[in-house]
């Protein structure tokens, strides 16, 4: 795809703050989604908890409301939108959603697209002027539907008409899903820490660094 200028972004898919500064201290979080699931583990009121991830992080921050209405969602955002100034308003894919990113993006408010399951629905976020697309491949390959090539699907169509959407690649199990993303050219891959985690190690690392530990130390005690 794209994917023109920047390597594949990394957002944590998290509200625990104590994960968000680890991994911000390393320098791998360009941005961070959360999602009510994952505020209400965080155990914190959200506007807090956005608060503390909006000063450890920079970049994009998506908050996410659960508002039936278009009108419920814009004022909503409207709200989100005065938290930090790098927040993202989260609105689910359908009728109501796409009302409120028109409106929000008529106003300046960055928007993602949530709850994407399909490329027609991803055509539609974009014409409505979302500034991002979450596909989640993981609850489709939970269903035994092949979540990565959605997001070949969808990267091929916004390189067609040149849509500026960026895609995020959501509801990420694995390493393997995040390789992916990234051979298509996917602009954001948001992941729980945990796959962060593993992204660092390999067995043949932790092994060869233990044998240049061991010959390090013995040719030096020569
Ligand atoms: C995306 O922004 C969502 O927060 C998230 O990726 C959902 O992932 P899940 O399917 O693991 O809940």
């Amino acid at each position: 795809m794209p994917i023109r200028g920047d390597f594949v972004k990394i957002f944590l898919d998290s509200a625990d703050v104590e994960k968000i500064r680890h991994f911000a201290g390393l320098g791998f979080v360009d941005g961070v989604t959360t999602n009510p699931t994952l505020i209400l583990k965080s155990g914190k009121k959200q506007k807090d908890v956005i608060a503390e991830i909006c000063k450890i992080v920079s970049g994009p921050v998506s908050v996410e409301g659960a508002e039936e209405t278009a009108e419920g969602m814009i004022k909503d955002g409207k709200e989100f939108a005065k938290w930090a100034k790098n927040v993202v308003v989260k609105i689910p894919m359908g009728k109501e959603g796409m009302k409120a990113v028109r409106a929000l993006s008529a106003e300046g408010i960055k928007t993602n697209v949530t709850l994407v399951f399909s490329a027609s629905q991803a055509i539609l976020a974009a014409k409505a002027g979302a500034t991002y697309v979450s596909p989640f491949v993981g609850r489709l390959d939970d269903i035994n539907v092949d979540g990565i090539e959605l997001i070949r699907q969808i990267a091929q169509i916004y390189k067609n008409y040149n849509f500026q959407t960026q895609i995020i690649v959501a509801s990420v199990r694995n390493e393997k899903h995040v390789i992916e993303a990234a051979q298509i050219g996917a602009h954001i891959v948001t992941m729980p820490p945990e796959v962060l985690e593993k992204m660092f190690y390999h067995p043949l690392t932790e092994k060869g660094i233990k044998k240049f530990l061991e010959d390090y130390l013995a040719a030096k005690a020569r």
